[in-house]
């Protein structure tokens, strides 16, 4: 009896045992399940992706994943490089990149290039995550390097620390994704003249640009206050043209006008260009060099007076608006213009050069007989067609040497150059009409997508430009205005975000006005329109913003609104 409550008890202490042990096996199961889960539901990647489905797999990366890239193929060896070094940087285990035909069929992650994959366009990609292999394929470089991009966004946002971070479990949650940009031009804009920025931080912001996925950086390198890009035919563009005396303090209405009476400048080198150039190029982004005219020239007029219209010696501006110096129309003029030009286009290799257009005050081409006689030898009516004659002048040599000449949308008035590509930076206006005659548009309104304005209260934020453009409203911006026809609406290439640094005068107010506009912008000009949600997109900015901290970027603490 008492031998069989002895194994009684005994069997049921064991099997109490049993019991617990299966409770406590369930509950980390359970455990796991919910974190597996909670990373599944918490899949950040920005911009959304064209088509994602989420399965119950999960890949985990550790010391002994392989990566593999066909042989022989380079593009894909560098790509696949940068991800193990993150987990170098960040994870303190090296992973080994192997060119190799054969992989193993487990812990492996894929890259390949499948050429024939056409329905993926240039830059799309497939990314398949099971627990047992990660594969990312695409028909060109680019779209691995995209995948890339969105395998970082699917690991913990620690992958984007510069330093090692300790215990971290590095899951892919399960996903087959299918994803391509919805347009060509997916730009950035940065304007150096109104205040200098280093080098290193060029680099930065590329490497910002590319995590969202953006190809174009639009490098805005002369205007009134500074020429920033050395040309070695004519030095004093950099000697005097690239340093001001001082800098106004303050927003551009205070009366009166108050100066810090520290000179400012700054310019890079023609080595310096090309190695940003390069760059971008490993990170699948294009350099557009703007070299403004014929406004915005007060730079280079402070450093050839010859080039203006009043011959008069002026300074470099030292404060924000439009100025009234413009370039002559001499031929000696256009020779300037054209070597400058051939310089900037070794430095740039792209297929576009800018070359401004904007806000070109005519007050001195009125006023000046010898430039009303040359209205009058040309047969032109007006300043209007003078401006026209003088771009369209410029595209017939830009597009001599192979090039597209790109211009702000005032290059409309007076007639559009033949060939030229239209920014649309007024309104959507200047967009409409360049497509329907048949132009190449790319819209960047001064209503939706300049990054100089206010994202919240302007009591308490930093000085900006006058305007509001909260993340929502970026958000909200649709590149196509439904006015144009489907014919028409093929002639808006993209669409870009401009940020102009007259209150920007260093790099981390840079990041902080463009911070995290940058984000939405990126999923109006990736996400076809049916995948975008402002809500979902709202609910993925927490990890963005984790990502941002680690990342070092003194982002703006925006509300996110629903
Ligand atoms: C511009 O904002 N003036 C293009």
């Amino acid at each position: 009896m008492n031998n069989m409550y002895l194994q009684l008890t005994r069997n049921r202490m064991i099997s109490v045992k049993a019991h617990c042990c299966r409770v406590f096996i369930f509950f980390v199961f359970l455990l796991t399940l919910t974190n597996a889960g909670a990373q599944h539901k918490n899949i950040s990647i920005i911009p959304q992706p064209e088509s994602m489905k989420i399965t119950k797999s999960r890949f985990t990366v550790n010391p002994e994943t392989k990566i593999i890239v066909h042989k022989g193929d380079a593009e894909a060896l560098r790509i696949a490089n940068m991800l193990a070094q993150k987990f170098q940087a960040v994870a303190g285990f090296t992973i080994t990149v192997t060119a190799a035909d054969e992989h193993p069929a487990k812990n492996a992650i894929l890259f390949s290039i499948i050429q024939d994959d056409s329905s993926l366009g240039d830059e799309g990609y497939r990314l398949s995550v099971t627990d047992s292999i990660v594969h990312v394929n695409a028909a060109r470089p680019a779209g691995l390097f995209y995948g890339m991009q969105t395998i970082l966004q699917l690991l913990p946002a620690e992958i984007e620390s510069p330093q090692p971070v300790e215990n971290i479990v590095w899951n892919i949650p399960g996903v087959e994704i299918k994803d391509k940009p919805r347009f060509t031009w997916r730009g950035m804009h940065l304007d150096v003249c109104r205040h200098f920025m280093p080098l290193d931080f060029i680099k930065k912001y590329i490497d910002y640009m590319a995590m969202h996925k953006l190809n174009t950086f639009h490098w805005h390198l002369t205007d009134d206050q500074g020429w920033r890009i050395e040309v070695k035919q004519y030095p004093l563009l950099t000697k005097i043209g690239a340093w001001r005396k001082e800098s106004l303090i303050g927003y551009i209405n205070d009366t009166p006008h108050r100066f810090d009476n520290t000179p400012h400048g700054g310019f890079y080198t023609q080595e310096e260009a090309k190695e940003i150039v390069q760059y971008a190029k490993e990170r699948f982004i294009t350099v557009l060099p703007e070299i403004e005219m014929p406004g915005h020239a007060t730079a280079a007029i402070a450093a050839y007076p010859w080039l203006g219209v009043t011959g008069k010696q002026i300074d470099v501006a030292t404060y924000w608006g439009v100025f009234p110096d413009i370039f002559n129309v001499k031929d000696s003029t256009f020779d300037f213009l054209e070597n400058v030009l051939t310089e900037v286009m070794d430095i740039f290799p792209g297929e576009y050069i800018h070359i401004g257009g904007d806000e070109a005050i005519k007050d001195q081409w009125k006023a000046s007989e010898a430039i009303q006689q040359k209205i009058r030898e040309l047969g032109l009516k007006d300043e209007h067609e003078l401006q026209s004659y003088f771009v369209k002048r410029m595209e017939k040599f830009i597009n001599a040497k192979g090039r597209k000449m790109i211009g702000w949308d005032e290059i409309l008035e007076g007639g559009l150059a033949p060939n030229a590509t239209v920014m649309s930076w007024q309104g959507i206006e200047g967009g409409i009409a360049a497509a329907k005659s048949h132009h190449d548009v790319i819209m960047t309104p001064i209503q939706s997508l300049y990054f100089w304005t206010y994202q919240g209260d302007p009591k308490t934020e930093p000085l900006a430009a006058e305007g509001y453009i909260p993340l929502k409203k970026v958000y909200a911006f649709e590149p196509i205005p439904s006015t144009l026809s489907a014919e028409e609406a093929q002639h808006i290439i993209g669409a870009q975000a401009c940020a102009w640094a007259e209150y920007m005068e260093d790099t981390k107010k840079v990041e902080y006005m463009v911070f995290p506009r940058m984000s939405a912008l990126a999923e109006v000009v990736w996400s076809p329109a049916a995948v975008k949600s402002w809500k979902r997109f709202a609910a993925k900015m927490p990890k963005q913003f984790k990502r941002y901290d680690y990342m070092g970027i003194n982002y703006a603490k925006v509300p996110l609104s629903p």
